[in-house]
């Protein structure tokens, strides 16, 4: 019963999570930290790829990923929306238009993250369903080099919703095109065999209770003709 151990716990809790989780991660911590003083963390963030082969290995005792492996081994819970959003340079002139064709990125330029990231595997998806095929023009490994990419002009982008700030979209613009936002989730995953410790419980329990209504912290970008998922209503 975690309850008898309220304010007593202790210990050293690993994460590892997909780079996009670095966007709200640390402001749950912070609570999570104040609450729990007594529990040390590390965090790893790296790709979506990556995070899986420390699964695969064992290395954490949880782990955040916005797709669910195909694997019988894990439990996983999904906690919070993960929107991926289609970005361009403010002036760009797809953004005076609305609900624009996916056939019309054929005449633009895509950045996209390295392989072995998830952002970019929903978006060739998407592409590869559809039939629609659009140039790569850059690959960059980092969420942030690839904004200051869009905002230079090199390209349009695919990112999380959650790695746009309000002072991103200063210089961003999200665009209404068929098929965006696509709509991920999410998850808190473990291994099965794993008996979670009393700190990874109390973590666990604490991110999917804080985490709850966290989607409304997107509010400020509705109404710039995109379309969010139920979870942010
Ligand atoms: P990634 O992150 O693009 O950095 O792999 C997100 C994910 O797991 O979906």
């Amino acid at each position: 019963n975690l309850a008898e151990f309220r304010g007593m716990e202790q210990g050293h809790l690993r994460l590892a999570a997909a780079t996009t989780a670095k966007y709200f991660i640390p402001k749950l911590l912070n609570s999570f930290c104040q609450r729990y003083p007594n529990i040390g963390i590390s965090l790893e963030f790296t790709n979506h790829n990556e995070v899986l082969e420390r699964l695969n290995k064992n290395l954490d005792d949880l782990y955040i990923l916005s797709r669910l492996p195909e694997q019988e081994k894990i439990e996983a819970e999904s906690f919070l929306c993960n929107p991926l959003v289609l970005v361009a340079p403010k002036r760009h002139p797809l953004t005076r238009q609305c609900r624009l064709p996916l056939e019309s990125l054929e005449k633009e330029s895509l950045i996209v993250r390295e392989r072995g990231s998830q952002t970019r595997e929903s978006v060739e998806q998407l592409l590869r369903q559809q039939g629609v095929s659009v140039q790569i023009k850059l690959e960059l490994n980092s969420n942030e080099a690839i904004k200051q990419a869009v905002v230079e002009g090199l390209g349009l982008a695919v990112l999380s919703l959650h790695s746009l700030s309000a002072t991103d979209m200063n210089q961003l613009a999200i665009l209404n095109v068929e098929g965006f936002p696509i709509h991920r989730q999410w998850h808190v995953i473990f291994l099965k065999e794993k008996k979670l410790s009393l700190v990874a419980r109390t973590f666990l329990d604490y991110l999917l209770k804080e985490s709850q209504g966290y989607c409304q912290a997107f509010s400020s970008l509705a109404g710039k003709g995109i379309v969010f998922p139920r979870e942010l209503k």
